[in-house]
């Protein structure tokens, strides 16, 4: 029987749905947090200790979460995910990707780079400069939006809306990344959330904000849609843009109906997307990790 690990530290219902849907394709699976991993480079043994397996490596590693701290510890978390790719064992989505989009700036410079449509996005140090991009941007008509470069479920996320509001204009830890705000379609607040795994878009729903911020962990509802052509596309073409084996794509729609893709999420959760589509999303994950980047290594 294999062995999986599933790093987090939040075991919670994804991680209880991963674990069923791995013992069902026959692999054992044990939830790990990175903070508990360490290198031992140069000891008899091999060079990377994760509890539960200290004999021998997992088969694969799945990972559900990387915690933050400074800049040290997030490096040891990746430095550990990288080892284990270099060493050849498979990382669901690995720790590359998981850079990728954990970094704001990076996710928004790759959509765009591929030429795949995200909102008019800076990224500086400069607060003076900052400043004089928001003050020009107000004076066009247009709204704001100032995010932390590695925040999630919406977290710090403000919305500038007059030149007063520019008073409270933080950086995120010395950094602004601002980005021009996207009215959508449609009546009130709402977005799309897309799941891709493996280049095939699998499920989608509609999340209606209690106000612009869309994200369900700030209460969002969740609706199920038809999966279109144009929005699986986009989905599609925004993971393989950030090469993640599987993504949660936040995309919205403006209101000259255009698709614009605001977000990639290298570890999306699915809970509310499944209480609304009929997906065995964890299934389709467990799937996917096995017979493509375990059995076909
Ligand atoms: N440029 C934007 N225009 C309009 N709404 C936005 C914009 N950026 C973010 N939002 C809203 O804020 C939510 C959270 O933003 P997102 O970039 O996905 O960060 P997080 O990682 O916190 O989810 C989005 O789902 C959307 O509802
Ligand atoms: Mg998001």
């Amino acid at each position: 029987m294999g062995n999986i690990v599933i790093f987090t530290d939040d075991p919670g219902w994804h991680g209880k749905q991963l674990r069923l849907a791995f013992a069902g394709q026959g692999y054992h699976s044990h939830t790990v947090s990175l903070t508990e991993c360490q290198f031992r480079i140069g000891c008899e043994q091999q060079p990377l200790l994760i509890p539960g397996f200290a004999d021998a490596l997992p088969d694969a590693a799945f990972v559900r979460g990387v915690p933050g701290g400074s800049l040290e510890e997030v490096v040891l978390y990746l430095d550990i995910l990288h080892a284990l790719k270099i060493m050849g064992i498979p990382v669901y989505n690995d720790g590359h990707a998981v850079e990728r989009s954990v970094d704001k700036g990076m996710t928004s410079f790759l959509l765009h780079n591929a030429g795949l449509p995200t909102p008019l996005t800076w990224v500086l140090r400069d607060r003076d400069e900052a400043l004089r991009i928001a003050g020009q941007e107000l004076a066009a008509g247009h709204l704001l939006i100032s995010k932390p470069l590695f925040g999630s479920q919406g977290e710090g996320i403000r919305r500038i809306e007059k030149t007063t509001d520019l008073f409270w204009l933080t950086s995120s830890r010395g950094v602004y990344y601002l980005q021009r705000f996207v009215t959508c379609a449609g009546d009130g607040f709402s977005d799309y959330r897309v799941f891709v795994i493996n280049g095939r878009a699998v499920a989608a729903m509609r999340r209606r904000g209690k106000s612009w911020l869309n994200n369900v962990a700030r209460g969002a509802r969740c609706e199920c849609v038809d999966l279109t052509a144009g929005l699986a596309d986009l989905a599609i073409n925004a993971t393989a843009a950030l090469a993640m084996d599987y993504a949660g794509v936040d995309i919205i729609q403006d209101r000259a109906g255009r698709y614009i893709i605001i977000e990639v999420n290298s570890i999306p959760a699915w809970k509310g997307l499944e209480s609304v589509c009929d997906v065995n999303i964890a299934q389709l994950l467990a799937e996917d990790l096995i017979n493509r980047r375990i059995n076909r290594q």
